[in-house]
């Protein structure tokens, strides 16, 4: 390593100098899933990390204890809104504080490189700049309370192909100003730990980059702890790398080697020692040393429900109105709500983010309860054909036969090691107490009382081998085989289903035991299967032709359609950008029966929506978190505004996408797109997409006033470029503006991107009033990397201000000296 520790407080110095070499490897690795290793001799205990980002899921996966349930990161990011992310990094360390945990694993910082990517409702946006905004706030939330941040995952981990070992490969200019840049702004912030993540870049697995040291540790001056991604360490040379802390444990390759290469001198002791004083430093800040400062307490920000609120609709994004919404909360409509996801939402995506709440306020529930007036009734539609888990409220315990799921653990001689009451039938173990590895078999029983008759697909997802028996008799003897990491196989299992006739309201004993495959040795308290049903088995083209017949009598169709785990998920990225399964037909038939269609998609990243000009209005609710079905209510009746813009570009056609492939090339990504990632690809080639980044529409308009900017600007000084401007609400309605800036080099220079986002505000006002703004743009903002540091090239800058990267209708040209 070449940097020298920022920090060496004395006193931690001296704790260090307690402890023997043994315990200071010891406190290197992770003492279990979850937790680091405690020293009672020195007043440390054990520090506690917790996936996040978007809820704090505690030491267990378990709806006996479950957590709030945020919008997904890419709904908080279209606010624009760096108040409210701080906010939600206040709630975030308040239920942190509650479940024990010190460190919460977020925010996600990784780019919409490609909209195939799998994983971006687990991030933010497609801009470095609004990303790294919107981490930084997230940070401040969160720490202020005592709780650590951890930016993840460093760097290029933008996408999920080969992500245990793909090779990106990067110019430098793009890694600084695009890739890093976003964790720059997180370091700056204050993060306490920052997450190594899987990949390798330039030919060098993460967890023993360069990278960690220069810039991270050096130029940025980053004090805390370079914690591995779960499993990422691979080798007892990447601790002479300035990576800090291997999770999870007890097991590991530094378990295993690290005492003996630094007794042999292999891994100098010093660098051991550095990484020591770090985990030493964050104790001290999360209260986790004796005689420490204790945590303060988290700020009241209320109740977490109101905050995943107010999130969800000011994350909702408006993307087409023809003038059909707001309907009015006095509307008196028949009003037919279509969908899967009207009733079964996606509220978040699936893999580590994911965390269990207590209740889900549904779009159906939402709509009902926001348009009281008017009569509001649900079709289906169309169905995906996915193991959901069965529904809590139609299942009991063929035990007790009270209310519940019967769940028990089973040695290789079939001798229950657990048996307890569950539920639900998705099951997650990952980490915690329950003797997981010391078991063989998962056995999972219930009495399933099926809503509607006929023939039903029944099934479940796991990898392993599984049983199924109704009433006794086998239905499915199935193995399903793994299709990516083993952390995949417990966190986004892939399933199985087979075709059963039922009766409607006659119970059913289902009988389920999955003995899950092999399992790596630092997963082996981790499974994870789900007992399940497809939600329907029915003909796609009868549900459709139901839903547009029952829409043709309505006044009012509102369409819920959304991907699935099979397209977004941890661990994989998309095919195409296409809706799943039939819900493309299904819009398109319900508009052509009712033109007064409202489309609402439930999505973490962009899909194509080749409907668009056939519906009334198109809203993007994303992955809208527990208490999403309330915030889409009262958008749609308008007791609040869509307050969403997007972070990133909505392609029209797959073919337009400037950055597209996610699939390595003999392990290596190359993204030779540079620079020009997002918006700024989109404005190179010319080509149109479906809406552009920072698009999204409210229920009243705005003006943009003249811009003032000073003639001359000294870019290499220390203060920042002040713009001056007003916005006037031109309508009748108060709403919310979101003012970008946009810079480009009418000049031209070296690889400049046509525009580049340095600067936004939000402004909020009511009808008629006009607010004076001014939005500061950073010296940073204005510089490009060259080489190790970063230079301003002299000349003409222009600033283009507006409400997206093509709504542009004020500009000023400011001469930088
Ligand atoms: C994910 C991380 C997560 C970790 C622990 C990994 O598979 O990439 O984001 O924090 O698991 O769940």
């Amino acid at each position: 390593m070449t940097t020298e520790p920022v920090l060496r407080a004395p006193r931690l110095v001296a704790l260090r100098e307690e402890l023997t070499l043994a315990e200071k490897v010891g406190l290197v690795t992770g003492a279990t899933m979850w937790s680091t290793r405690e020293v009672p001799r020195i007043g440390l205990r054990r520090m506690t990390f917790s996936d996040g980002p978007s809820g704090v899921r505690g030491e267990v996966w378990d709806e006996r204890r479950p957590s709030l349930c945020l919008p997904s990161a890419s709904a908080l990011a279209a606010s624009w809104d760096p108040g409210l992310v701080a906010r939600a990094g206040t709630v975030l360390a308040g239920q942190a504080v509650e479940r024990g945990v010190d460190v919460v694993l977020g925010p996600t910082i990784n780019l919409h490189r490609s909209p195939r990517g799998g994983r971006h409702f687990e991030a933010y946006s497609e801009d470095p700049f609004l990303t790294g905004r919107t981490a930084a706030a997230y940070v401040a939330g969160l720490q202020a309370a005592g709780v650590a941040a951890c930016p993840k995952h460093f760097v290029g981990n933008d996408s999920e192909t080969e992500r245990q070992t793909v090779d990106i490969r990067v110019g430098d200019r793009a890694l600084h100003e695009v890739y890093l840049a976003p964790f720059e702004a997180a370091v700056r912030a204050g993060a306490w730990v920052v997450m190594s993540s899987y990949n390798r870049v330039g030919g060098t697995t993460m967890t023993e980059s360069p990278l960690l040291a220069e810039p991270l540790k050096g130029e940025w001056g980053f004090d805390g702890v370079v914690v591995s991604d779960w499993t990422a360490v691979r080798s007892v040379a990447s601790a002479s790398a300035a990576q800090d802390l291997a999770m999870p444990g007890p097991a590991g390759v530094w378990a295993e080697g690290l005492l003996d290469a630094v007794t042999a001198g292999v891994v100098d002791e010093r660098v051991l020692d550095d990484k020591v004083d770090r985990l030493l430093l964050l104790a001290a800040r999360v209260g986790a040393l004796d005689g420490g400062p204790a945590r303060p307490a988290p700020p009241s920000v209320g109740d977490g429900r109101a905050t995943a609120r107010e999130i969800a609709r000011e994350g909702l994004v408006l993307l087409d109105n023809d003038g059909l919404l707001p309907l009015g909360p006095d509307a008196d409509l028949d009003i037919v709500v279509v969908g899967q996801a009207a009733v079964h939402p996606r509220i978040q995506g699936g893999g580590s983010a994911t965390v269990v709440p207590d209740r889900v306020v549904t779009p159906l529930d939402g709509i009902t309860a926001a348009l009281r007036r008017s009569r509001v009734t649900h079709v289906l539609g169309a169905a995906n054909d996915q193991v959901q888990p069965l529904d809590p409220d139609r299942v009991t315990d063929p035990v007790t036969g009270g209310p519940g799921v019967r769940v028990r653990l089973l040695d290789e001689h079939d001798r229950p090691l657990l048996d307890e009451l569950r539920h639900t039938t998705a099951l997650t173990w990952f980490g915690g107490d329950a003797p997981v590895a010391r078991s063989s078999t998962v056995e999972v029983s219930v009495r399933w009382t099926p809503r509607d008759g006929g023939p039903a697909r029944i099934g479940f997802a796991g990898v392993g081998d599984g049983h199924l028996t109704l009433d006794g008799t086998t239905v499915l003897r199935a193995r399903v085989e793994p299709e990516g990491h083993p952390i995949e196989s417990v966190l986004v299992p892939p399933g199985t289903s087979t075709a059963v006739e039922v009766r409607a309201g006659v119970p059913v004993e289902l009988v389920l035991r999955f003995r899950p495959s092999e399992r790596k040795e630092s997963l082996a308290n981790a499974t994870g299967v789900t007992l399940g049903a497809v939600t329907s088995a029915q003909e796609p083209q009868r549900l459709i032709a139901e839903a547009a017949q029952r829409a043709a009598r309505a006044d009012v169709a509102v369409v819920c359609v959304g991907t699935d785990a099979g397209a977004e998920a941890e661990g994989r990225d998309r095919r195409d950008l296409r809706l799943p399964g039939h819900q493309d037909e299904l819009v398109r038939a319900v508009a052509a029966a009712n033109p007064r269609t409202v489309v609402v998609v439930g999505s973490g990243a962009p899909v194509l929506t080749p409907w668009r000009d056939e519906v009334a209005a198109v809203l993007l609710s994303w992955f809208a978190g527990q208490e999403g079905g309330t915030a889409l209510g009262e958008v749609l009746a308008g007791v609040a505004e869509p307050g969403g813009r997007l972070p990133t570009t909505w392609p029209a056609a797959e073919a337009d996408v400037p950055v597209l492939d996610v699939r390595p090339v003999d392990g290596v990504l190359d993204y030779a797109e540079g620079v020009h990632v997002g918006h700024r690809g989109w404005l190179r080639s010319g080509a149109v997409p479906a809406w552009p980044f920072g698009h999204g529409l409210g229920y009243t308009t705005w003006e943009v006033g003249e811009l003032r900017v000073p003639e001359r600007h000294d870019a290499r000084g220390p203060g920042p470029l002040r713009l001056a401007t007003a916005v006037a609400n031109t309508g009748d309605r108060p709403g919310k503006c979101v003012l970008q800036v946009y810079a480009s080099r009418p000049a031209g220079g070296p690889g400049y991107p046509a525009r580049t986002l340095v600067g936004y505000a939000v402004v909020r006002s009511g009808p008629g009033v006009t607010v004076p703004v001014e939005i500061d743009v950073e010296p940073r903002e204005l510089a490009r990397r060259a080489g190790d540091g970063w230079v301003v090239d002299p000349g003409p800058l222009c600033l283009a201000v507006g409400r997206s990267v093509t709504d542009l209708p004020v500009h000023a040209t400011v001469e930088l000296v």
